[in-house]
C-alpha cells in the first residue's frame, strides 16, 4: 500500500454527540475514540481541564458529569451523550468565585496550579457529600488527586476554610465573616 492509499483522519467514524457543559449545549462531531478530556480542552476551549497523567492517577482532569465527580481521561467524549459537565469555569457566578476557589485563593493552596482545577472540583464534590469533613476525611477524599508543589498543608487548610465558607451561606445565606489573611488555624 502506499502512502497515499493509507487511511488518514479524514476517513475515521464519526458520531454527533450533545453535552451539556457547563450550562450550554454543545454539539459536535467527534470521533469515539477522543477523550471527553479532550473534547472539554479543545472542542470547548475548557483550558482549566488539565491533561496530566491521562491514567486516571494525578486527578487533574476532575469534572463532574451528571453529578458525579469523574476524570475526564478515563472517559470518551461519546459517553457523556446527553449528560450535563460541570468543569471550573462553570463555578463562578457571574464574576464572583466559588466558596471553594475564593479559599483555595485566600489560602494560597498552590503553587504551579496545574493540579488546581481537579482538586477545586473534588474538594466541591467531597463538601458536598460531606460539609464538615475532619483532617483524615479531608485527606481521603483528595487522595484521588496529586500534587507535585504544595506540600498539601495549604490545600488541607483550603478545604476547611471551603467547609466554613459554604456552612455560612446555608445558614445565613451567604455573609461570610471568615478571616481573608491565610493564617493557620
Ligand atoms: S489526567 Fe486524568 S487523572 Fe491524570
Ligand atoms: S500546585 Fe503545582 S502541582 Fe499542585
Amino acid at each position: 500500500m502506499s502512502i497515499e492509499d493509507m487511511p488518514h483522519s479524514g476517513d475515521r467514524p464519526t458520531r454527533e454527540i450533545s453535552v451539556t457543559v457547563n450550562g450550554e449545549e454543545v454539539t459536535r462531531e467527534v470521533e469515539p475514540r477522543l477523550k471527553l478530556s479532550d473534547f472539554l480542552r479543545n472542542e470547548c476551549d475548557l483550558q482549566g481541564v488539565r491533561v496530566g497523567c491521562e491514567h486516571g492517577v494525578c486527578g487533574a482532569c476532575t469534572v463532574s458529569l451528571d453529578g458525579d465527580t469523574v476524570k475526564s481521561c478515563l472517559l470518551y467524549a461519546v459517553q457523556a451523550e446527553g449528560l450535563a459537565v460541570e468543569t471550573v469555569e462553570g463555578l463562578a457566578d457571574d464574576g464572583q468565585l466559588h466558596p471553594v476557589q475564593e479559599a483555595f485563593h485566600e489560602e494560597h493552596a498552590l503553587q504551579c496550579g496545574f493540579c488546581t482545577s481537579g482538586f477545586v472540583m473534588a474538594t466541591k464534590s467531597l463538601l458536598e457529600e460531606n460539609p464538615d469533613p475532619d483532617r483524615d476525611e479531608v485527606k481521603e477524599g483528595l487522595a484521588d488527586n496529586i500534587c507535585r508543589c504544595t506540600g498539601y498543608q495549604n490545600i488541607y487548610r483550603a478545604v476547611d476554610r471551603a467547609a466554613d465558607k459554604l456552612d455560612a451561606v446555608e445558614t445565613d445565606g451567604g455573609a461570610d465573616d471568615t478571616a481573608t489573611d491565610g493564617g493557620e488555624r
